[in-house]
């Protein structure tokens, strides 16, 4: 019977409606024939070698695409849904299943590709944090996870029946790369930071080979199949089934809350786009921008980095903490259990497109050698890693040698590249013009929270005036400049900068403001997050995601010591909260006089204030935790004119130490 008769045979319909109620509400896929025999017999074949992550991936160096926009094109978001649900359904002991690649980041600490632990290490995962490899690091497992799933895509391409339809599939999984979720641009009108295909719906409906059929959403979550409880080590991890984002209890009852979720993120996007858009234009070290270890004695401005950016959206995507009395975080809030939530992998690919867009900012910054603060499976605490240390367990070649953070440098040698930096290698060309389009599509997407963006558009409105001007002779333009840039002034310097009542600029500079944040990783054995608002804040923490006067939240992305293995408590982390959106805002509605150091000392001494609680809920006075330290910084800035520059920082000076 060909593969078109069996679709249509009757019998088949039967078996596929009893399939759906054994496995439960939503299933798998039904493509009509036995998609795990198949699955298994391409598996038997990769199990001969070493699964090596290949040079140029499929089909040459292909764009990955923001998810929102991977959705518009409804042939490759169909083979998206379809490969996902695949791998997730795929047989867990294969390593090439979603639980094989995801369980390679933590939990369930197991040897992946023959790669062994070493010695006192057993109880770890492979991934690395606070480590001058945690960028280069996920990058090949990035590409691994890309390869599983392009090679999935181009299998399922071939299901459709023979004819017009296969061909065009085949034509869209041929350049099909996975897709980041930024978190940091402003969502379409009406929507949230958390897109709807991820957290709308448990299930959807897929037109598939065999038609439309309705099956578990693989982006909504990802179900144990089955949960190895001994494996999981302890509760509640050890009987939830399936993924959560902010679970609604903590007991085997729980669902995921993604409106809560999706309030959190909403209510933390400025402080993500002031963040993103402050490392892209003052973090021009790798040592700094690298990781989250602190460093004591550094230069106050680099606390901040990709890695504790990163920290802050795996806690706000985990939840919990905030809306129930019994909240318990959700699994992207725990470094051993993160990987499984299906959102990991889009996050992940938005701190490589970071890390991507940075590389062409500052060519010349590289891994150098750094002790690691933190084992994994194949690391030692305190050994030295550098541009030439494993990246374990990805193999380069079949003879076992393994991806170094020297030879993931340029990205496009994966297959891969993001929009913003198209044509360029991220090494070789990392020009003048690499920074010039990486600037202007920063500027764009990130700029939206800086004052500098303010700046950049005054000018280019000027510049649009007076060009205005000379074409006709009318009357003047009716955009007058905001009352908060005092545009008639001449450039001016920091000791120009004297307080103004009104005023941000003084000619093309103004002053930002940062919270400096560092604490023990391990403060409270477990996840939790350090919430900044202005002006008064009750101490329910259910109220906190609607509190007007939030700014920002600093999350620390952390481990239950009973999971063993990692110990991380003599480890402090640093990171920041931006304060100069919500203080410009407090200039223009005059509570504030300006941004000068008396004014915002005296403000903020007033108003700031700090919330802290732990993922399973419980609020924590800040006096109780002792490594705890927050310092307000501040530097006078040089806005950039156009799109083409980023902003120029001063020297970063501690403004005052908050007690
Ligand atoms: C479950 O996990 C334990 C502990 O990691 C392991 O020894 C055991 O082999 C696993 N069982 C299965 C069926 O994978
Ligand atoms: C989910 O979160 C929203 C937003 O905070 C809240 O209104 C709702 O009650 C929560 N739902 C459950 C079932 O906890
Ligand atoms: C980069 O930062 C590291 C760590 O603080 C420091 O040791 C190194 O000197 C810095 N490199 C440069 C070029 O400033
Ligand atoms: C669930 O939450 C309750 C209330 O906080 C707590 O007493 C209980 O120990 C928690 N259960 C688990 C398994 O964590
Ligand atoms: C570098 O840029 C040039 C011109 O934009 C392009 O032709 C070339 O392919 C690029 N090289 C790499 C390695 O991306
Ligand atoms: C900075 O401004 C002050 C006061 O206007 C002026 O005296 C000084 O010369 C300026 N310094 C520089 C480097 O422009």
């Amino acid at each position: 019977m060909g593969l078109a008769a069996l679709l249509r045979s009757p019998l088949l319909l039967v078996i596929i409606s009893s399939a759906r109620l054994v496995l439960g509400q939503y299933g798998s896929y039904n493509y009509g024939f036995d998609v795990t025999r198949r699955l298994r017999r391409q598996v038997a074949q990769q199990q001969q070698q070493p699964l090596v992550v290949v040079r140029g991936g499929g089909g040459g160096v292909q764009l990955r695409q923001e998810i929102r926009q991977l959705e518009q094109n409804q042939d490759q978001w169909t083979l998206y849904i379809l490969g996902l649900s695949l791998m997730q359904f795929t047989d867990q002991t294969s390593p090439t299943s979603w639980y094989g690649i995801t369980g390679i980041h933590g939990i369930p600490h197991k040897t992946w590709g023959g790669v062994g632990p070493t010695p006192g290490n057993e109880d770890t995962g492979y991934c690395t944090h606070s480590s001058v490899l945690f960028p280069t690091w996920h990058r090949p497992y990035l590409a691994l996870y890309e390869q599983v799933l392009y090679s999935t895509v181009q299998m399922i391409a071939t299901w459709w029946p023979e004819g017009e339809a296969r061909q065009r599939y085949m034509n869209a999984a041929a350049t099909f790369r996975i897709p980041y979720w930024d978190w940091a641009i402003n969502p379409p009108t009406g929507q949230s930071v958390l897109p709807l295909s991820v957290g709308g719906s448990p299930y959807v409906d897929v037109n598939g080979p065999s038609g439309v059929q309705r099956i578990a959403n693989p982006l909504f979550s990802f179900t144990f199949k089955p949960l190895n409880a001994t494996a999981f080590l302890q509760a509640p991890w050890d009987y939830w089934m399936t993924t959560l984002r902010s679970p609604t209890t903590n007991d085997t009852h729980a669902l995921s809350n993604n409106s809560q979720v999706a309030l959190n993120l909403d209510q933390n996007l400025a402080s993500l786009g002031q963040r993103l858009y402050i490392l892209f234009s003052n973090y021009g070290n790798y040592s700094t921008f690298s990781n989250n270890a602190w460093i004591p004695l550094i230069n106050d401005g680099s606390y901040d980095s990709l890695e504790a950016l990163h920290d802050t959206v795996h806690n706000l995507a985990g939840g919990g903490g905030r809306d129930q009395p019994n909240s318990q975080g959700g699994h992207m809030a725990y470094i051993p259990y993160s990987a499984f939530d299906p959102i990991f992998f889009l996050h992940h690919t938005m701190i490589d497109r970071i890390f991507a867009i940075w590389q062409a900012l500052y060519p010349n910054t590289w891994v150098t050698p750094q002790e690691a603060a933190l084992p994994s499976f194949t690391t030692a605490r305190g050994q030295v890693q550098d541009a030439t240390t494993p990246l374990t367990p990805f193999f380069a070649n079949s003879d076992r040698t393994f991806w170094t953070s020297a030879t993931v440098r340029d990205h496009t040698q994966l297959g891969y590249t993001y929009a913003e930096l198209v044509g360029k290698s991220g090494v070789s060309n990392a020009t003048k013009e690499a920074r010039s389009q990486a600037s202007r599509a920063i500027n764009r997407l990130y700029g939206a929270s800086s004052p500098a963006s303010l700046f950049i558009k005054e000018m280019t409105a000027r510049r649009n005036r007076d060009k205005g001007r000379q074409r006709v002779s009318k009357r003047d333009s009716q955009s007058t400049p905001p009352s908060y840039l005092k545009s008639d002034d001449s450039p001016g310097n920091s000791s120009a900068l004297t307080s103004r009542s009104g005023v941000v600029f003084v000619g093309n500079q103004y002053r930002e403001w940062i919270a400096n944040i560092y604490v023990k990783k391990q403060a409270l054995n477990g996840p939790f997050s350090i919430h900044l608002f202005l002006g008064d804040v009750s101490n329910d923490p259910r109220t906190w995601a609607s509190t007007p006067g939030h700014i920002g939240t600093m999350g620390v992305f952390a481990s239950d010591a009973r999971h063993g293995g990692m110990d991380m408590s003599h480890l402090d982390i640093s990171g920041t909260i931006p304060l100069t959106t919500a203080l410009v805002n407090k200039v223009i509605s005059g509570e504030l006089s300006s941004l000068e150091p008396l004014d915002v000392e005296r403000y903020l001494r007033r108003n700031l204030k700090t919330r802290i609680a732990r993922a399973d809920g419980k609020v924590i006075e800040r006096e109780r935790i002792e490594s705890l330290g927050i310092r307000i910084v501040s530097s006078v800035v040089r806005a950039p004119e156009t799109e083409d520059e980023l902003p120029v920082w001063g020297r970063v000076g501690v403004g005052f130490h908050l007690t």
